[in-house]
């Protein structure tokens, strides 16, 4: 069995590679060969990538597609998605086309408001408490002054600083529940050095403050950390047409179509099973776009999810329907993005991505990755509920299973031919492999 090891991190990379393919692999040189397959030649690069994070051994590639053709209020984009998934990058360019003719995508920023907390434990008065925060409150923002300094200079900062007691759910726990204004940046580090800020302000002052009794002044700092839930900074982004303009689809009239693309989406409202399929979907769009601006698609999973539950029942991001013959499909959601700092202008691709979006603000890259977001919603639930959804997912899917089994060009281009006209599982796609491969 194997031991654990000490100091790993402070092996040579050449060396943690070794360790890994010796202790954990079965063939160790065949493992060292797939791992350096994948380190870049310009070694500069590849230091780029290996500092990005600790105990790197090798890169990890996803493809990078793009989705031409949105129109976002009036002006043309081409979206870089970074994405694992078949299908996903096609459903998005699909979309795209047929809103493009069709008056396009319309977005508003609705808000842009971040949220931070400093969790601290007060056993004690609350009143004396409330009274001391509005003395705090001054000095809280006098004590961030400098970490500030810059933000506000570009018309951002702190936004509210608030004093939470929320001692009926947790004994003796409040809050400063603090908001800011991050403008192109995500924000986290520059709320968290604030947040870390107050905290020490909080304690040093707490001790200070002459009506606080001993047990009073010693109030314990529990963490100060930004929040992924951000319920006003939201996106909105929507599409409409004439019922008659979405055109018959698959055997089905325009008025059909709406009517049961409105449906699914009442379906997803109202049954939480279907709601986080659905917004997995929309998320499909959203983090590849997120990912491939070099974005913290966990922190917008995260952000999103919550925001679909805020009503107290997990339910549908995207809402559709139907009046006066107008047909309105539209998501809401939490974004929190940045367009400076972080990856941005350190990742090679993550720059070029930004660029291809013709540089945006946060505002602008919140805009669009709602949209994603709405177009593979739309694109999804078109195919479920008209040809189903695997018809085009089996499509796709066919590259990769002939790509596993090796197939060659030639393979590939003759059993894609096949399954123009027959259906594609993936015992299928092996059945007829072999036999293509036995005939020769
Ligand atoms: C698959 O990745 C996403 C879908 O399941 C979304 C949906 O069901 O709406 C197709």
């Amino acid at each position: 069995m194997t031991t654990p090891i000490e100091g790993f991190s402070k092996l040579s990379k050449e060396d943690k590679i070794n360790y890994i393919a010796q202790h954990y692999t079965q063939y160790p040189k065949e493992t060292v060969a797939v791992l350096k397959q994948y380190w870049n030649d310009d070694e500069k690069l590849q230091n780029l990538h290996d500092e990005f994070i600790e105990n790197t051994i090798t890169n990890f590639y996803l493809p990078l597609g793009i989705a031409p053709n949105f129109l976002i209020n009036n002006k043309l984009y081409a979206i870089p998605m970074a994405i694992e998934e078949s299908s996903v990058v096609a459903a998005a360019s699909k979309a795209a086309k047929f809103w493009q003719t069709r008056g396009g995508f319309k977005t508003t920023v609705v808000g842009t408001e971040k949220v931070g907390q400093v969790h601290f434990m007060f056993h004690g008065d609350v009143e004396k408490l409330t009274t001391f925060f509005k003395l705090l409150k001054p000095k809280l923002i006098q004590s961030v002054a400098a970490i500030v300094k810059n933000m506000e200079k570009r018309g951002g900062g702190i936004k509210h600083i608030e004093l939470r007691d929320k001692s009926s759910d947790l004994d003796d726990y409040f809050q400063l529940h603090c908001t800011f204004e991050t403008l192109d940046a995500m924000g986290a580090n520059f709320i968290n050095s604030c947040l870390e800020g107050f905290a020490q302000c909080l304690k040093e002052e707490a001790q200070l403050y002459a009506p606080f009794t001993d047990k009073e002044k010693d109030l314990e700092i529990v963490m100060s950390i930004l929040s992924n839930y951000i319920p006003n900074c939201v996106v909105k982004a929507e599409v409409s047409c004439p019922v008659s303009d979405l055109k018959a689809h698959h055997g089905i009239t325009a008025e059909d179509f709406a009517r049961k693309m409105v449906r699914a989406v009442n379906i997803a409202k109202v049954e939480p099973y279907r709601a986080v399929t659905h917004n997995k979907g929309i998320m499909n769009g959203i983090d590849a776009v997120v990912l491939a601006t070099g974005n913290d698609f966990r922190a917008i999973e995260a952000g999103a999810h919550a925001y679909a539950s805020k009503d107290g029942r997990y339910t549908s991001l995207t809402h559709a329907s139907i009046e006066n013959d107008t047909f309105k499909f539209w998501i809401e959601i939490p974004l929190a993005l940045g367009t400076v700092g972080g990856l941005t202008t350190l990742h090679p691709l993550v720059k070029l991505a930004l660029e291809i979006l013709q540089n945006p603000t946060a505002k602008e890259l919140m805009q669009i990755v709602a949209v994603a977001g709405l177009a593979q919603n739309f694109g999804a639930v078109r195919s479920l509920v008209t040809t189903g959804i695997q018809q085009g997912h089996m499509k796709m899917h066919l590259l990769n299973i002939l790509n596993q089994l090796g197939a060659t060009e030639e393979e590939k281009l003759s059993l894609i031919e096949y399954f123009k006209k027959h259906t594609a599982s993936h015992s299928a796609v092996v059945v007829a492999f072999e036999e293509l491969r036995n005939k020769k």
